[in-house]
């Protein structure tokens, strides 16, 4: 348990190993193996067996043995190691964007934060370290196993429950308007299939200035959610953007990109409360259609002679613009060069050999 002064679930993360702890073995092959010490217990593999109790009471960082001499090194799993392989049973908030989560939302310590839907409960655990024991969460699932699975993860993180969380079974949009004045809320995070569903709930909890954002999979989604947000008007203009995270490889010169990455989780989007009665700034150059319409799909037909690059929010290409530049295309098609200087134009192109 921790002490009046100790943040919650920090002592689960401190000392030497514990009975009941997980630990994270790394093999001299860099194969990882998650364990929970049990007094008495074994972890088997191929190469023999390793006792749980030459574990227990060693420092954090050992390096044990199994019985036919293999070694181990021992750690407990970070969050992030933690969020990727407890157990799960919807698509988890990945660490990459729980960071970005936390911090272009602005969760602060002591903040009362609303969240759904709860899933496993990945991004929950983030934002309940970021509002602290003195902060409020109030998580909202419609399905009761994913309540289930996300309450096991956060105890099992914190070691107990948080004393800052709860979790509510139900829609959101339903239910936090019941359970939370108007007002009163600092953010709301929605990780969900249809966050513009929630929309006029967001309006009534939020409090002025107050953050929300919302993690998608989709760029449909990203879209109509920010068009109804837009059309809202209780809302600043809607900020969206994406994170991609590459590892490196170090080993001596050989320092490059890895090869593999994950090359799309979701994409993020924020926009705040406005005080209530106020018509928010818009920028002066917007598509100002969320629905397509005929018309709109002119703006995509190349051949009309009405072509509406600005529509879509590109910069306009004079005729004479485009003249010089099938100029300079043919010619550089007829002396058979190409150099590309790496210098886009303003028009987004590039600038080729004169
Ligand atoms: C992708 S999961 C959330 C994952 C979670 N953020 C995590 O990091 O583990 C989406 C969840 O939203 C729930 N959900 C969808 N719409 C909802 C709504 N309107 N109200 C409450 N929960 C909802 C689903 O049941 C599902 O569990």
């Amino acid at each position: 348990m921790s002490s009046p002064t100790t943040p919650h679930g920090a002592d689960q993360r401190r000392g030497p190993f514990r009975s009941g702890e997980r630990v994270q073995l790394t093999d001299e092959k860099g194969r990882m193996n998650t364990i929970t010490l049990t007094p008495g217990g074994a972890f088997h593999t191929h190469k023999g067996f390793l006792t749980h109790d030459v574990l227990i009471g060693q420092p954090e960082g050992c390096v044990v043995s199994n019985d036919t001499g293999h070694k181990y090194q021992a750690l407990r799993p970070l969050l992030s190691d933690f969020v990727l392989s407890m157990p799960r049973g919807a698509a988890v908030v990945y660490p990459k964007d729980a960071g970005q989560i936390v911090t272009m939302a602005d969760i602060f310590p002591g903040a009362r934060v609303v969240e759904a839907g709860v899933g496993s409960g990945a991004l929950s655990i983030s934002l309940l370290r970021a509002v602290g024991d003195q902060g409020y969460l109030h998580s909202f699932e419609r399905r009761e196993e994913f309540a289930d699975i996300a309450r096991g993860n956060v105890e099992t993180i914190f070691g107990g429950p948080h004393p800052a969380w709860q979790i509510s079974l139900g829609d959101f949009q339903d239910e936090v308007v019941k359970q939370e004045a108007p007002g009163s809320v600092d953010r709301v995070v929605l990780d969900m299939l249809a966050p513009w569903e929630c929309l006029d709930a967001v309006a009534t909890v939020l409090a002025p200035g107050g953050v929300w954002i919302s993690y998608v999979a989709t760029v449909t989604q990203l879209s109509r959610t920010a068009e109804a947000i837009r059309a809202d008007g209780r809302f600043t203009e809607p900020d969206g953007w994406e994170s991609m995270v590459r590892g490196w490889h170090l080993e001596g010169l050989a320092v490059r990109p890895d090869h593999r990455m994950v090359a799309h989780t979701g994409f993020l989007l924020t926009a705040r409360r406005l005080a209530d009665g106020v018509t928010g700034l818009t920028p002066k150059r917007r598509a100002s259609k969320s629905e397509f319409s005929a018309a709109d799909l002119k703006t995509w037909a190349p051949d009309d002679e009405h072509w509406d690059t600005e529509a879509l929010g590109e910069r306009a290409v004079s005729d004479k613009r485009l003249r010089r530049a099938a100029k300079d295309a043919a010619s550089t098609v007829q002396r058979g060069a190409f150099k590309n200087t790496d210098q886009p134009d303003s028009a987004g192109g590039q600038v080729t050999d004169q």
